[in-house]
């Protein structure tokens, strides 16, 4: 199987999906209240800045968006001709998932200078141009109503690739990460580990949703670890197993 998935992937090459998340020592990234993660130091957040300028693409939950009602872009000048030398756009297209297009227009990610797309349902779109009286262009560059339940993420990122996506950056929240997880969609993966413990079955955790059973957990491949004052930063990759 590891062999077909290789020849696949020649035939038919997806968008590479790189998780990036923050969470506390005790597996959370967010409160109980799902409010914005605000709890990493300023180096992780040059450190996340980094690694979404790798990216073709963001892809981040609704849910995300809700709690912070902004995304992150590329603001350092180093950063932004690193894009330009590699011949990529000064910034990585924003890309929302919402199956039910409930979204406000005066968030001030609609303000940022970045470009931006939404993945919603047909439903969805349809009460996105509803909200914005049929003005969606003021909003996003484009309206992809392809979102399916259940969703064939691999389909998605084989379309993703030739239109310029070969980097995707997943930003979140565990619920998006969880529906990726599960279609074992995820190649790399970089945690923060912070030095708060948040606790609380409801707050929300790298990888949500109804989870794996032990046989079937997803294993990883610790390639990086690097501590800088209180926080330490892990790199995984997905190993596959020999024929798995
Ligand atoms: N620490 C960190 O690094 C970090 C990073 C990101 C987020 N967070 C935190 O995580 C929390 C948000 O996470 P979350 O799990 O509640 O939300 P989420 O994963 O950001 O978003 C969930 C929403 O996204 C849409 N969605 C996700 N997966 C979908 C799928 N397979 N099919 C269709 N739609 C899908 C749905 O939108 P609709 O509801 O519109 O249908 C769903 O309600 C916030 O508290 C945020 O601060 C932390």
């Amino acid at each position: 199987m590891g062999g077909q998935r290789d020849i696949n992937q020649v035939k038919n090459p997806r968008s590479q999906v790189t998780v990036v998340l923050a969470m506390s020592a005790d597996g959370k990234i967010a409160d109980r209240d799902r409010t914005a993660a605000r709890f990493s130091s300023a180096h992780d957040l040059a450190h996340l800045e980094t690694l979404v300028a790798q990216a073709d693409a963001v892809l981040f939950g609704a849910g995300t968006l809700r709690a912070y009602g902004t995304c992150l872009s590329v603001r350092q000048r180093a950063l932004v001709e690193q894009r330009e030398t590699r011949h990529q756009p000064p910034q990585p297209i924003q890309i929302v998932c919402s199956q039910s297009g409930h979204l406000e227009p005066q968030w001030r990610f609609f303000q940022q200078p970045v470009p931006r797309w939404l993945l919603t349902s047909s439903a969805g779109a349809q009460h996105w141009s509803a909200m914005v009286e049929g003005d969606d262009g003021t909003y996003f560059d484009q309206v992809l109503p392809d979102l399916t339940e259940p969703m064939d993420w691999r389909s998605l990122l084989q379309r993703f690739h030739p239109l310029g996506i070969e980097r995707l950056a997943l930003l979140g929240g565990g619920t998006l990460v969880a529906s990726f997880a599960e279609q074992d969609l995820i190649d790399e993966m970089h945690l923060t580990v912070c030095p708060l413990l948040l606790g609380g079955a409801a707050a929300p955790t790298p990888f949500d949703g109804t989870g794996l059973a032990i046989a079937q957990a997803l294993k990883l491949q610790l390639i990086g670890v690097r501590q800088v004052e209180n926080e330490v930063f892990l790199h995984y990759r997905r190993c596959h197993p020999k024929g798995d």
